[in-house]
């Protein structure tokens, strides 16, 4: 018997799709499942202004493919020099959904991050006030940390701190990938909620390093020990409404992946329901797939639920996806899992 599952459409809570032709290429891979997704703002400029969020919102309005009614969540780009009453405008107006808080040099395009976060007190203090989310990418950046234990030492000496500074502040932890990571968010009150993405359910450090690296593998925050994403896996699967599904889909042409210093990210906006639905049949909790991809999100972002459906079929055979993408700045690879996968999206 093909077994069925039919879901509110789901959004993605922590998306990349760059701009110009890279945009155009990767865009209708998100657009064909998700309704909505939260924009990240790591642009070459970075997005930092209202005006400058709306004319990216723009772009990507133009980019959709035709009869698509894919809604993008703009964020903002926080600098030392943000200035709180453009974050207040900006939200007030409804183009913001969010600001972004990189840590200087934590990740692709985050040089003009936060070094000194005394520098961005005001302007959080405004999002505490307004009740906008800081979605926060959590790793500290001092060489001298073990790269497996960023993340870890972030929610001690930053994260912690900054919320115990800023009560009140509605706090997005991105990407989590430590058991340290569900911990802090599972022990945290209603203000705080976590996204988690579809390939550290999937993968472990072993897959990035062992048997010959694997540069389509590597991604910021790196994947970490078995142990951490099994911790990720239950609590995706738990149905708790602080953890979300945020894929971090991070396209990079293949040139720059596979290169001498290869670039982080990992693609998934092609599969990552088919992917889901797999992951979550295999911990017998396909009934909670929803929960996490299409219901917690709108949530936290007080914003309604989806009312169109997708459904998610389950074949014999396995169902293949494409290998790359085909963009006019270059093909990107698609996340491979490594597994045979039977789940489908139905047109
Ligand atoms: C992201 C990118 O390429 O913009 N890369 C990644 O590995 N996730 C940046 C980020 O979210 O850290
Ligand atoms: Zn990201």
């Amino acid at each position: 018997m093909t077994q069925s599952i039919t879901l509110r459409r789901p959004d993605d809570w922590h998306l990349h799709l760059r701009d110009g032709a890279m945009l155009q290429g990767v865009l209708p891979e998100t657009t064909r499942h998700f309704a909505r997704a939260i924009i990240m703002p790591n642009l070459v400029p970075p997005v930092v202004t209202g005006a400058q969020a709306a004319a990216y919102r723009d772009r990507i309005l133009a980019a959709r493919p035709a009869g698509s009614g894919f809604e993008p969540l703009m964020t903002l780009y926080l600098t030392e020099g943000t200035d709180a009453a453009d974050v207040a405008a900006a939200a007030a107006s409804g183009l913001v959904k969010a600001v972004k808080l990189y840590p200087a040099g934590a990740t692709t395009n985050s040089h003009s991050g936060v070094k000194d976060f005394a520098k961005v007190q005001g302007v959080l203090e405004k999002m505490a006030e307004i009740g906008l989310p800081l979605c926060l990418h959590g790793e500290v950046t001092d060489p001298s940390v073990d790269i497996f234990d960023r993340e870890a030492v972030f929610i001690d000496t930053v994260l912690d701190p900054l919320r115990r500074r800023i009560p009140g502040l509605r706090v997005v932890m991105e990407h989590i990938t430590t058991e340290e990571g569900v911990a802090y968010a599972r022990a945290a009150g209603p203000d705080l909620a976590a996204t988690i993405t579809t390939h550290h359910l999937i993968i472990n450090r072993n897959h990035i390093l062992a048997g010959g690296i694997k540069p389509h593998y590597y991604c910021l925050p790196v994947a970490k020990r078995e142990k951490h994403r099994l911790a990720l896996r239950a609590a995706a699967t738990s149905g708790e409404a602080r953890f979300m599904l945020g894929t971090d889909s991070a396209p990079h042409v293949d040139a720059l992946k596979e290169h001498a210093c290869g670039c982080a990210g990992c693609f998934t906006a092609t599969n990552t329901m088919p992917l889901l639905a797999h992951v979550f049949e295999e911990d017998g909790a396909l009934d909670r797939l929803e929960a996490f991809s299409s219901l917690n999100g709108p949530a936290f972002y007080r914003l309604p639920v989806n009312e169109t459906t997708i459904t998610l079929v389950k074949h014999e055979l396995p169902q293949t996806f494409p290998e790359k993408i085909l963009t006019e700045a270059g093909p990107v690879t698609v996340f491979n899992p490594g597994f045979a996968v039977h789940w489908h999206v139905e047109a």
